[in-house]
């Protein structure tokens, strides 16, 4: 995302200045498997992909009595003290042979500076005036991973954006989730990047720390977009720092001639469309890290002293890694996708 598009954004719908300050950082891959910690506790082989990123306690069983913040020994995100676990599908391409290739990920800088991944996501950290940090224990999720019902998704909160250059301090467009940005993925030809956006809620009931669903435990605020979210239902009064996932897929290698002749070549994990997008989280800063950085005002990947917040350099946080806890093929060219039956429970 650019940088002060997003910010005059949050200036625009924020009442509070506080809104323009963020964290935003880049997180490498700590695997990719098909495990599922939140959705599908202690099963290997779950039914679809997913890529992890952060600290490397994540595990088919993540208890929510066991701190990821105690547990791990490294994360691959930038911040030291951000053990915290997240985790998306993963994209894929069809070639019009049948077979299927992961697309590459790459970080998305703009004028912050280059943000490296290998692999990964970029993680924003959004606040709205006072902003009640997670707890230990505290999970969610974002998105319907067996929808494919793109009217079912509010574009403002799951989008994708396709960029028509490769260079990550080209500017386009607006702010995530805005304008011309599709739930749909897209698949122009002349798209060389496809940015996916995923917000997440803003509102907690301020008493569970999950929910049967991971979801009804919270709720997205009044507004819309990237702008750490408006006012609170009386449901769920807390109100959250706004996280956001951003993800670039580089899509540049898949020309023309190796596409089918009709239908979109991409897709996720689950095999169907841009509509299913969804985002997990397990929290895990240590201590009361959030809290104090959402407060001081932290600013995106740089060390913040009042929030004892400090960063570790990409070769750091990219070591961090973890074998496959479901061993399987999940790059170069696969005759398959890597599904289970039923491939699409979240
Ligand atoms: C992961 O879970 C297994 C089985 O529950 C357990 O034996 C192992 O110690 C766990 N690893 C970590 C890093 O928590
Ligand atoms: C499809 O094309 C790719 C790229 O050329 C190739 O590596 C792969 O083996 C082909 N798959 C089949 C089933 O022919
Ligand atoms: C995107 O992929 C193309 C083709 O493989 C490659 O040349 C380019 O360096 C990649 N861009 C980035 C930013 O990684």
């Amino acid at each position: 995302m650019q940088w002060t598009a997003l910010a005059a954004a949050a200036a625009l719908f924020a009442n509070n200045v506080a809104a323009q300050q963020m964290l935003r950082f880049a997180c490498s891959q700590l695997v990719v498997e098909r495990t599922d910690p939140l959705v599908n506790p202690g099963m290997k082989y779950t039914p679809h992909l997913h890529q992890i990123v952060g600290g490397n306690s994540f595990n088919v069983t993540m208890d929510p009595s066991a701190d990821p913040a105690q547990k791990s020994t490294c994360t691959s995100c930038s911040f030291v003290q951000d053990k915290s676990n997240y985790w998306t599908a993963v994209m894929f391409f069809k070639h019009k042979n049948g077979s299927y290739i992961r697309v590459p990920q790459v970080g998305n800088g703009g004028p912050q500076g280059k943000l490296i991944n290998k692999g990964g996501l970029d993680v924003y950290y959004i606040p709205s005036g006072k902003v009640t940090a997670f707890q230990k224990g505290f999970r969610m999720l974002a998105g319907v991973a067996s929808n494919t019902d793109a009217n079912k998704v509010a574009k403002s909160n799951i989008c994708h954006r396709c960029w028509t250059s490769t260079s990550e301090a080209t500017f386009v467009g607006g702010a995530p989730c805005s304008g011309s940005d599709t739930v749909e993925i897209p698949s122009a030809t002349n798209c060389k990047m496809i940015r996916q956006t995923i917000i997440f809620p803003t509102c907690w009931d301020g008493v569970n720390l999950d929910s049967p669903d991971h979801q009804s435990h919270v709720a997205y605020g009044q507004g819309s977009g990237a702008n750490g979210g408006g006012a609170c239902p009386s449901t769920h009064p807390k109100k959250l720092p706004q996280i956001m996932y951003e993800l670039m897929w580089n899509i540049t290698s898949f020309d023309a001639s190796m596409r089918p002749a009709s239908g979109n070549p991409f897709v996720y994990s689950m095999n169907i469309g841009g509509a299913a997008a969804h985002g997990d989280y397990v929290f895990g800063w240590e201590g009361d890290s959030l809290q104090k950085a959402m407060d001081n005002g932290c600013t995106l990947n740089q060390a913040c002293p009042k929030a004892g917040l400090t960063t570790q350099s990409d070769s750091a946080y990219s070591a961090c890694t973890k074998t496959q806890q479901a061993p399987e093929s999940v790059d170069g060219w696969l005759a398959a996708l890597p599904l289970g039956e039923p491939a699409i429970k979240a």
